[in-house]
């Protein structure tokens, strides 16, 4: 599907970025480009349309069996309906959410978790809520973050909180069949051990980053499901820089040991990068322990 117009920089305005305001934001020491969303770009070949689905598709299927899950007829159907949908996408961003291989990760663990309620945690202009409808049609869908000014695309039946989901009453609402997509830059232990205590099991994170690598991602939630997973974490405090700002996170906490204890499995995606050319994913999948009984929920 061709790229929809509105998601095309106006010509005006792109000649006065770059002749004017261009160089003005440069000598600033900002950079100034246009909001295109990286999936405007793609090959237009048939080949080459066919060699970037099968290598997302090869990649997906090995990231589903690892989390002990899969689709009829493997991924490649879906990822072949993911690149006719994308196009029309009614969010258009280039940063500060995720772009195609996020959504694609986002789309294809939807399609195989097949959950009756989902919980999205970060939906900044609503382009990750608009992706879970589209694999989920039927599935009831809770909306929070405490800053809704951005939203570009309003899912008509979902349920919209301006506010943490911690902070919400949710009794009554049957979470065990349901999944929660956490992309808001909290601590991920936290959200883990919130989780459980609401009955989930089934969670999705983005913004898992290794601490080594850590200080390239902006506003970093930690620690991250691969900082509390990592195996030779040790205890020695874990120190970067970014814009400036110190950060130290030191691993010997509570939080962060029974938050560990929680995780039945966690499964980092391959950032799929080398198979579609665009900017890598960071999407994690997290199983946790099914509740023992007599368990709060
Ligand atoms: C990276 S954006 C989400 C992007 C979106 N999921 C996407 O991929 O298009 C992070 C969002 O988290 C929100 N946020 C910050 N604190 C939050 C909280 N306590 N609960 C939920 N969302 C929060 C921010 O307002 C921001 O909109």
């Amino acid at each position: 599907m061709p790229p929809a117009a509105s998601l095309r920089p106006h010509p005006l305005l792109e000649r006065l970025r770059r002749r004017w305001l261009g160089p003005l934001f440069d000598r600033l020491g900002y950079d100034l480009v246009p909001a295109v969303p990286d999936w405007t770009h793609r090959p237009l070949s048939r080949r080459e349309t066919e060699a970037l689905i099968a290598a997302a598709a090869a990649r997906l299927d090995a990231d589903l069996a690892a989390c002990g899950l899969s689709l009829p007829g493997g991924t490649g159907p879906a990822v072949a309906a993911f690149w006719d949908l994308i196009g029309g996408a009614p969010v258009a961003q280039r940063r500060g959410g995720n772009g195609f291989n996020g959504a694609l990760q986002l789309y294809v663990l939807m399609r195989a978790l097949q959950p009756r309620v989902v919980i999205e945690s970060g939906v900044f202009r609503g382009l990750t809520t608009w992706i879970t409808r589209q694999a989920c049609p039927e599935a009831e869908i809770l909306c929070f973050d405490p800053d809704l000014s951005g939203l570009r695309y309003r899912d008509a039946r979902a349920r919209y909180h301006a506010r943490d989901w911690w902070s919400c009453d949710l009794h009554g609402l049957d979470l065990s069949q349901g999944v929660a997509f956490f992309d808001d830059h909290i601590s991920q232990a936290r959200r883990v051990l919130e989780a459980r205590e609401r009955g989930l099991t089934r969670l999705i994170f983005d913004d898992d980053a290794a601490a080594h690598r850590l200080h390239a991602h902006g506003g970093p939630a930690f620690p991250t499901i691969a900082m509390l997973m990592d195996p030779a974490g040790g205890t020695e405090p874990v120190r970067w820089r970014r814009n400036g700002r110190e950060f130290v996170y030191r691993p010997d906490g509570e939080e962060a040991r029974t938050a560990r204890a929680a995780i039945a499995t966690a499964h980092a995606f391959d950032d799929l990068h080398a198979a579609t050319g665009y900017s890598p994913a960071r999407i994690t999948y997290v199983a946790l322990a099914p509740p023992a009984s007599g368990d709060p929920t």
